[in-house]
């Protein structure tokens, strides 16, 4: 969501804004940056829209030797200039840019600041106006106010301040909202994602709910809000800049799955050893002990964990639940005696799955989470975690994630059935299948320009479309449907291919477009009648279809691999027609309207 950098200690300005650019993904829709120069001039310049449109604003001799920047994404109030960060307190002495939701900050207002004139509606002015008023009637330094400030702040933050009395220090706060600080030599950054500042240093300190930190150029002081002193070690992030960078692809979207062979490719050499795969024997234990497993996700994830519903039932022989994490959270149903817990999330970040993470620890149960932010809270506050290793993921819609997602449960599901002793478990040669699966996506990405015509010959004008499948093709239909809709904006619906005729079918009209995906051996035959029954009410269909089910005239003919990692293959055309249907559109494709790459709200 929001994106925050800051800097002490070298020049500030490039260093920002770059930081933000490299944050942009995330989504927002306003951009501010305040710059001290340590010399007493202070410039505070803020813009609707992209980044470029402040860059615009700034003037030449704006710069400064301090420097904290933040994209927004509207929660409370409108995308304003008055409502963009940083915020400034009424004496214009404190500046604030915060990432997260101030839950209480209605409660806050109106029991400390009825004085006070505000200037956005934002939570997060409530905070800069309570730090100066504390430290104006308690005569504090502005370290002392920001603590006992947040002693009254209830929900989730990553905040920056900036005190203009004593401009060399950024003081910072963390809770529940990501947030690093990274060790420069002769200067100290600070971003709410490492990947935005990895051009200019590689370590960082991982800082975790309850930090604040009194930042200076060669000095950090950690501490709870109480003031007692911290130890954060510093490491070395080891993640090439590149990665994070969009080369020569017009889109990250692109670039991210023409990466999914190499993913696979990763994934075959760091969690295998020769043909037998390698997983962290105390997971293994925990999930074969287990009587039950509850995957929790959002959005892409949870369709990951569809997916993986069906081989862990099948090579692991544990029953499975995949819960939306939203839901989840706030309805628990009944669990069965030994539960284990599965996360799946990309960023590590997402609040509705750590909502449900934390009830799982308060009621001592072991969790694991797959992730591909080493480090994120929800790795963190699991028991254990499994890394996707996807490389970093730009584009706001998921992609290699996904996929990895599948792979990495597939890994864990064949390890816990050989340690059950299960013959389908152990006569399942998994690292031949991601061998098959990476070719098969390479020879799907090397044929993306017959999607880019199915795009332009059935999605270019149509207002909605259908993705059909059944068994795991239902799974993958549902992910197709979000991947389309998310990115081109065309209201697409996934659905159990037999469930159309029950109510839906009244949508079908001449030209609707139709994906349907054939995959499962046992149903194979009953899709294509329903294939039928749409073609017959005037549908566009397109068929992607596994070679041993494919006929004349299937559109995309799907390579073989096992049927319960046929998504690996099939996600491939779904998420490149989705690609295409955007950029045929002349849409932003890596930045959606309304969406954010890592939601770390409710
Ligand atoms: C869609 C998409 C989202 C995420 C969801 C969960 O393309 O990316 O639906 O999958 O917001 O995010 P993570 O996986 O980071 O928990």
């Amino acid at each position: 969501m929001c994106g925050i950098v800051g800097v002490v200690g070298k020049p500030a300005r490039e260093v920002v804004l770059n930081g933000l650019k490299n944050l942009e993904y995330r989504g927002y829709d306003s951009a501010g940056i305040y710059l001290n120069d340590l010399q007493g001039n202070e410039y505070l310049t803020k813009a609707v829209g992209r980044i470029s449109n402040l860059e615009e604003k700034l003037t030449p001799d704006e710069e400064g030797l301090v420097g904290i920047g933040h994209t927004r994404w509207a929660t409370h109030g409108k995308p304003t200039v008055d409502n963009a960060h940083p915020h400034v307190s009424e004496d214009g002495r404190f500046y604030l840019v915060h990432n997260g939701v101030i839950e209480n900050y209605a409660e806050l207002k109106e029991k400390y600041l009825q004085d006070v004139d505000f200037k956005s509606t934002t939570d997060t002015e409530v905070v800069v106006q309570l730090v100066d008023k504390i430290a104006r009637e308690k005569n504090l330094d502005a370290f002392s106010a920001f603590k006992e400030a947040l002693k009254l702040v209830r929900g989730s933050y990553a905040f920056l301040l900036v005190d203009n009395t004593q401009p060399d220090h950024i003081f910072i706060a963390k809770n529940k909202s990501p947030m690093m600080l990274g060790i420069g030599d002769g200067f100290n950054i600070i971003a709410s994602d490492a990947i935005s500042v990895l051009d200019q240093t590689k370590t960082f300190i991982d800082l975790q709910d309850g930090d604040v930190a009194d930042v200076t150029k060669d000095n950090v002081v950690i501490e709870t809000i109480d003031g007692e002193k911290v130890e954060r070690k510093p490491h070395t992030l080891d993640i090439d800049p590149n990665a994070a960078s969009k080369g020569t692809y017009e889109f990250y979207m692109l670039k991210e799955i023409d990466e999914q062979p190499a993913v696979m490719r990763r994934l075959s050499q760091d969690y295998f050893d020769g043909d037998d795969v390698k997983v962290d024997p105390a997971i293994v234990d925990a999930m074969a002990q287990s009587d039950r497993i509850y995957i929790l996700a959002a959005g892409t994830s949870y369709h990951a964990g569809l997916v993986g519903k069906n081989i862990i039932e099948e090579y692991a022989d544990i029953p499975v639940e995949v819960g939306l994490a939203s839901e989840f959270g706030y309805h628990f149903p009944k669990l069965s005696k030994k539960p284990f817990f599965i996360f799946l999330s990309q960023s590590g970040e997402t609040a509705d799955s750590r909502v449900v993470l934390k009830q799982v620890n308060e009621r001592n149960l072991p969790s694991l989470t797959m992730t591909n932010v080493e480090g994120s809270t929800l790795s963190r506050e699991a028991t254990y975690t499994m890394l996707l290793e996807a490389g970093p993921e730009i584009a706001v819609a998921s992609t290699k994630a996904y996929t990895a997602q599948i792979a990495v449960q597939a890994i864990l599901a064949k390890a816990v059935g050989e340690k059950k002793n299960l013959e389908k478990a152990k006569n399942f040669d998994l690292k031949n299948q991601f061998a098959l699966a990476a070719e098969g996506m390479q020879e799907l990405v090397d044929g993306k320009e017959k999607i880019d015509e199915l795009a332009k010959k059935y999605l270019s004008t149509t207002r909605n479309a259908f993705y059909l499948g059944r068994g795991v093709d239902y799974a993958v239909a549902l992910e197709g449907a979000l991947k389309l809709k998310e990115v081109s904006y065309i209201e697409t619906e996934g659905f159990a291919a037999a469930e159309l005729k029950h109510g839906t079918i009244a949508l079908i009209e001449k030209g609707t477009p139709v994906i349907t995906l054939i995959n499962d051996p046992a149903t194979a035959d009953l899709t294509r009648g329903n294939i039928q029954e749409v073609e017959s009410r005037g549908a566009n269909v397109m068929t992607f279809v596994a070679k041993d089910f494919a006929r004349e005239g299937d559109d995309v003919v799907l390579p073989q691999i096992d049927y319960y990692l046929s998504p690996l293959v099939t996600a491939i055309p779904a998420q490149l027609i989705a690609y295409y249907a955007s950029k045929n559109k002349g849409l932003d494709v890596d930045k959606p309207r309304n969406l954010a790459k890592s939601v770390t709200v409710e």
